[in-house]
């Protein structure tokens, strides 16, 4: 039919430093697999990245590095529209109306605002707290359907449809409400010493997570070093074996290979042969995007053409949703 599209897929990511493999596995490994099937725009969240303190030429030499390794991590840009979340001023101007239907109560539920406020208390800043409203515009500005992203994201998200539900019910029907897609395998990867706390980048120990930048040995010592147990079988037990399940999941989205599979394969062995077969196959699996990865980066203009276009293109799409939001809520318009 003439005006059936394809269903619609936005995500973004913050361009805090490398990404980790937490990142890859639970979000971008996943909007390179769907972009063929769905119209996707993919953005880095520069704005987001200002909740918390920067420094000004590193926020800009990241976000020209996440843009680089979102490339070389296999979105096409022939497929996608990736673009920086600041290019396109609509998601600001919509993330105010939609500041104004959220409510405080429902803000000061977000853990990742309880948690970050702990961490940062020098630093509860406005921005902080009303980050989910500016979430719900990147998605609900392009009235997506589809939100690829880890496990972490899911009260967001389930925000961004309550306040587009309220809008909706208030203004007439307007946007679409967004689902997630978070995958069974890799919706939530452990830190590798302690695998009862997400892997993130912010970990003061760099031993807790892997990097997609870490190089081949690194990764393989950081898998052998990975908190385990003194149990001494490879078995999917999450809430047993915290330490090998999480170290099965990572292998089996590289190998695919079921949990049983693993199982049977290091069965008799001891963890440290596990481990290394983990760290290996992580490594095979990151080397060529390291290789793109650096390739990538060296050529500025490719990357800010890219950008150009991407954000030329979000904001076409962004724009009509925002002045029909603006006339929704009663903005007197020229
Ligand atoms: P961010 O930058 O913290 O993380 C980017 C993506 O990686 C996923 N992720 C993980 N998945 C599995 N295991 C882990 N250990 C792990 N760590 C991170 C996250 O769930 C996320 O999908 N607020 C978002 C960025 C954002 C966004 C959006 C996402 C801004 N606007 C609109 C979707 C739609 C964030 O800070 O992600």
């Amino acid at each position: 039919m003439e005006n059936e599209r394809k269903k619609r897929i936005l995500s973004g990511i913050q361009p805090s430093g490398s990404f980790t493999l937490g990142n890859y596995i639970g979000a971008v490994r996943n909007w390179a697999k769907l972009q063929n099937e769905f119209e996707s725009l993919y953005m880095v969240a520069d704005l987001h990245a200002l909740t918390v303190r920067q420094v000004p030429a590193e926020l800009r030499a990241r976000s020209r590095e996440a843009a680089a390794m979102i490339l070389a991590a296999g979105i096409d840009p022939k497929e996608s529209i990736l673009f920086l979340q600041s290019h396109v001023p609509a998601h600001t101007q919509l993330s105010w109306i939609l500041c104004c239907n959220a409510q405080f109560g429902e803000l000061s539920r977000m853990t990742q605002f309880k948690d970050k406020s702990a961490k940062h208390p020098d630093n509860v800043n406005g921005g902080l707290f009303t980050y989910p409203a500016l979430m719900a515009a990147d998605i609900l500005v392009y009235n997506a359907d589809l939100v690829p992203v880890g496990q972490d994201q899911t009260q967001h998200l389930e925000l961004a449809r309550t306040v587009a539900n309220r809008f909706n019910n208030l203004y007439s029907l307007t946007f679409t409400l967004p689902e997630g897609y978070i995958t069974k395998e890799g919706a939530k990867i452990m830190s590798l010493t302690d695998p009862s706390r997400k892997m993130s980048k912010s970990d003061p120990n760099p031993n807790s997570f892997i990097l997609m930048n870490d190089d081949r040995d690194t990764i393989i010592r950081k898998c052998k070093r990975a908190v385990t147990d003194s149990d001494g079988a490879v078995r999917f037990d999450m809430a047993e074996k915290p330490g090998i399940s999480n170290l099965m999941c990572i292998y089996n989205v590289f190998t695919k290979k079921s949990m049983e599979e693993i199982a049977q394969e290091f069965a008799g062995q001891g963890y440290s042969e596990f481990k290394l077969a983990v760290g290996e196959t992580v490594a095979d699996a990151l080397s060529p995007i390291h290789s793109e990865y650096t390739r990538i980066l060296a050529d500025k203009t490719y990357i800010d053409e890219i950008l150009r276009d991407g954000a030329e293109k979000a904001s076409r799409l962004a724009n009509r949703m925002l002045s029909k939001v603006y006339r929704k809520v009663g903005l007197y318009q020229l």
